[in-house]
């Protein structure tokens, strides 16, 4: 299969990270999880590559995969923005703060932009409820009590290349 340069860069260090663990036991969730930190998200190709490479059926990987609910097989974003329409952030406007970031990256639900940089995913509670309706870029850029204006502000800032 033909990778582009940075895409064998990830190839390497997913490889390198298969050899130190290929021999302890559970490695495929490990690996699994590597592989998404890596690309973002995990590529049939990429699935592919880690059956043969820790010698198990595909199958074995499809299955994990699709059984556990933080592994994703569809791109994301850089900045994945996960907008809570969890009932106390709904009733405050959430859905309002959604159609916001929809209409400013101008992408649907889950769909990542063009420069690969943003993708916004509605979500369930986040369990901050009393800040509601609440935002999470990231693993941790948190934003309570958001409302639509501020939506263009927040991107801005990432583009600029962080959250602020
Ligand atoms: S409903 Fe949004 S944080 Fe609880």
């Amino acid at each position: 299969m033909a990778v582009c340069e940075q895409h064998k860069e990830l190839y390497e260090e997913l490889d390198a990270y298969i050899e130190k663990v290929k021999d302890k036991p559970g490695m495929l969730i490990g690996v699994l999880h590597k592989a998404q930190e890596l690309f973002g998200w995990l590529p049939q190709e990429v699935q592919e590559h880690i059956a043969e490479k820790l010698n198990v059926p595909v199958s074995e990987v499809y299955g994990v995969v699709t059984f556990y609910n933080f592994f994703s097989t569809k791109p994301k974003g850089r900045y994945q923005i996960k907008v809570c329409l969890g009932t106390a952030c709904y009733v405050k406007g959430g859905d309002r703060v959604m159609e916001r970031f929809l209409e400013e990256l101008g992408v649907k639900a889950e769909e990542v932009t063009e420069d690969g940089l943003f993708s916004v995913h509605p979500v369930r509670c986040l369990g901050a409820c009393s800040m509601a309706p609440v935002v999470l870029i990231g693993e941790k850029d948190f934003y309570g009590k958001v409302t639509p204006d501020m939506v263009s502000k927040i991107i801005a800032a990432y583009r600029r290349g962080g959250s602020q």
